[in-house]
């Protein structure tokens, strides 16, 4: 039996290689570690990403991020093979939501509102997304609920997204799917007071997916990309962030001189501001997928051609970035 070749002690090179080899795109969600972000071709949030995947045409795109967002490129760029550096890299929203019990309640909700309109986070499985009528991210969430302002809406499956999309977008009818994120659910809001007294000319930036204590406190609510964005233009010194870490590494690139403090979670020893799931993800893991071309997303096309409608409806709703 042959052994697999060692893995190669300079890993940005190996890497570099492969890409060049497989003619291959690496893109990275923000909640990675920082050398995944500095070797990647394109680094983003959800939106940027699923951008990048629905114009892009190579044969193998690696997806460091979660599953539902190589799913995501998967569906929208099929002919690619798309390669994960862990397949269990998950997400507590998209886990909460199984397909079966979303499809009966969709089926319930219709039955006393025939006009329902589904409106999917991008965190969902493509089963989700196959059954939903348009897909939405944390940064255009707000407008597509807007959109549809005559119609009733199911929005799926962050609540904590939901009740800022509805307070922002003047709806306190939205039906929602009682989903959340471990991760943005554990900020301590009353660390998050505590801070706010030491730091009084502290601008708080935090993610939509956040509880309504922490939300309360927060002077800007956006996306990974547009916190980011938000605390570079910022004219605060100091900026305290309620979003995974990984955000910390563009901030810092461009504006080293500021001080940037992260909300502690509920546990204070915990490091409860990353995302378990996004830092399954290694440089090695991302060597052995580029070389192994394994493991790969396949979503079953029956699957894939339901699910592209409400993602292109999205793509079609969306601002241009
Ligand atoms: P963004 O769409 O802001 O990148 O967020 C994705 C996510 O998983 C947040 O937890
Ligand atoms: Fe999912 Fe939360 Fe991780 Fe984002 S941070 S991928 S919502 S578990």
């Amino acid at each position: 039996m042959t052994r697999p070749a060692p893995v190669p002690v300079d890993l940005e090179d190996a890497i570099e290689r492969l890409k060049r080899e497989r003619d291959a795109v690496v893109l990275a969600h923000y909640y990675q570690e920082d050398e995944i972000q500095d070797i990647a071709d394109h680094v983003g949030d959800s939106l940027a990403l699923a951008r990048v995947a629905a114009r892009i045409e190579r044969p193998v795109i690696a997806f460091c991020g979660v599953h539902f967002m190589a799913e995501t490129a998967k569906i929208l760029s099929p002919a690619s093979a798309v390669v994960v550096p862990d397949l269990e890299a998950g997400c507590s929203l998209a886990d909460g939501c199984p397909a079966d019990a979303f499809e009966r309640f969709v089926a319930q909700q219709r039955r006393t509102h025939p006009e329902l309109v589904v409106i999917s986070y991008v965190n969902c499985s493509a089963a989700v997304k196959a059954l939903s009528d348009v897909i939405c991210t944390s940064s255009n969430a707000v407008d597509i609920v807007r959109h549809f302002a005559d119609k009733p809406v199911l929005f799926a499956p962050d609540q904590h997204l939901a009740r800022w999309v509805g307070r922002e977008a003047g709806r306190s009818d939205l039906i929602v799917w009682p989903g959340s994120c471990i991760v943005h659910e554990q900020f301590n809001a009353r660390a998050l007071a505590e801070l706010r007294v030491r730091h009084p000319d502290a601008e708080v930036l935090s993610h939509p997916e956040c509880d309504e204590p922490v939300l309360a406190q927060t002077d800007f609510i956006g996306s990974t990309k547009k916190i980011i964005d938000r605390a570079i233009a910022s004219p605060a010194k100091t900026l305290i962030i309620g979003t995974e870490d990984g955000v910390f590494h563009q901030i810092r690139k461009t504006v080293p001189e500021k001080t940037l403090i992260q909300i502690p979670g509920m546990d204070e020893s915990c490091s409860c501001n990353r995302c378990p799931y996004m830092r399954l993800n290694t440089m090695e893991k991302l060597y052995l997928c580029l070389r192994d071309l394994a493991p790969q997303v396949t979503v079953p096309e029956d699957i894939r051609i339901r699910a592209l409608r409400p993602l292109e409806r999205m793509l079609e709703l969306s601002k241009p970035a």
